[in-house]
């Protein structure tokens, strides 16, 4: 099959198409023959080997898996003895820590999978499942519902456009934060009020909230504590200047009454399936920004470390397929 391999860390021109062998399914793996798969900022961070700390994960040398790429939507082309869930044919969408990158991928039938949303085009499944399934993370412990309050900081990105539309979807009241040219787009993605953050200042604006969640890894609690109700937390996305993230999580479990968490993305098939419903009863929609040619992943993979991308960046395989 035709897939986007990389042997070393380094910049997005490390990676190549190649003709590699076709994943076989073991006894409980489905294998899916991916129409749309997508680049993110992890699939970046793995290649580019950023945070050192990764390369305890795929490698210290070299990378040991070669195709990166964790999104996927397609058709399931075979199933091992064991599954029951999924059958050939099946449209599907979700997520894995590598490999979609590639006309097939392997996947367990009980990891992050499930049926493609009823109505969704492939290309929007492809992009639903990272960012909303980070920000589920991170949101989790936030205690979201009617009467509390969050601001949503970097909500054009992939995990800001998902955080806004799940915070709504639990009852707070959405602040989001980001720049002039995604004002409506985040308006119309349910935020209840939206801070344009070249005119703005949100920290500066008298109000205070029970949570701030730095959905892009640019704000901190420094800056934002502030505007924290007593007992209230910052979430953040990244491990900030230094790595000192984690350090202040765990300082602030002990010192005083604002804490700071740091999200781990976990992917799961209970999230993937919370995800399809909310998509069914029309309460959540993936962001596309741009689509590119699975050949073009150079060219995508730089756009998206651009930082500046607006949800997902979407590739599509072999042409892709509308619905
Ligand atoms: N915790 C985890 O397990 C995990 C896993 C993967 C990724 N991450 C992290 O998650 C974060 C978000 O990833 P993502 O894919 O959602 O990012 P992204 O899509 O690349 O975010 C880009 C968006 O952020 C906006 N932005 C850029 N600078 C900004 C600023 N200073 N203030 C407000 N908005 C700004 C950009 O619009 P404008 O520039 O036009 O404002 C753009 O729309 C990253 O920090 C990444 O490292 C965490």
């Amino acid at each position: 099959m035709k897939a986007v391999v990389y042997d070393r860390y380094g910049p997005p021109e490390v990676l190549r198409l190649e003709e590699v062998a076709r994943p076989v399914p073991a006894d409980d793996e489905v294998l899916v023959k991916i129409h749309t798969t997508t680049v993110n900022r992890t699939d970046s961070g793995l290649r580019s080997a950023e945070y050192f700390v990764s390369r305890f994960f795929t490698g210290l040398l070299r990378p040991k898996r070669r195709i990166l790429g964790m999104e996927f939507a397609g058709e399931v082309e075979a199933v091992g003895a064991a599954v029951t869930e999924f059958a050939v044919g099946d449209h599907v969408f979700g997520v894995k820590g590598w490999g979609a990158h590639a006309e097939f991928v392997c996947i367990r039938d009980s990891g992050a999978l499930a049926h493609k949303p009823a109505g969704m085009s492939f290309e929007e499944a492809a992009a639903v499942c990272d960012g909303a399934c980070i920000a589920l993370c991170c949101l989790r412990g936030a205690d979201l519902r009617e009467g509390r309050s969050i601001v949503v900081y970097g909500a054009s990105g992939s995990v800001g456009t998902a955080a806004v539309q799940l915070a709504r979807h639990f009852g707070a009241h959405v602040t989001a934060v980001c720049d002039t040219r995604h004002v409506e787009l985040v308006r119309s993605l349910g935020a209840d009020e939206v801070v344009d953050y070249l005119r703005e200042d949100f920290t500066k604006n008298g109000k205070t909230y029970d949570v701030v969640f730095d959905a892009v890894g640019k704000h901190s609690f420094r800056r934002s504590r502030r505007s924290l109700n007593p007992g209230g937390m910052f979430i953040d996305t990244d491990l900030g200047f230094m790595s000192h993230v984690p350090l202040l999580a765990l300082a602030t479990r002990w010192i005083g009454d604002k804490k700071v968490v740091l999200g781990i993305a976990r992917y799961t098939k209970k999230d993937v399936l919370f995800l399809k419903e909310l998509i069914e009863k029309g309460e959540y929609r993936a962001v596309i920004d741009r689509r590119y040619p699975l050949e073009d992943v150079i060219e995508a993979t730089k756009y998206v470390e651009t930082g500046q991308k607006t949800g997902n960046v979407v590739l599509t395989v072999n042409g892709g397929r509308p619905r």
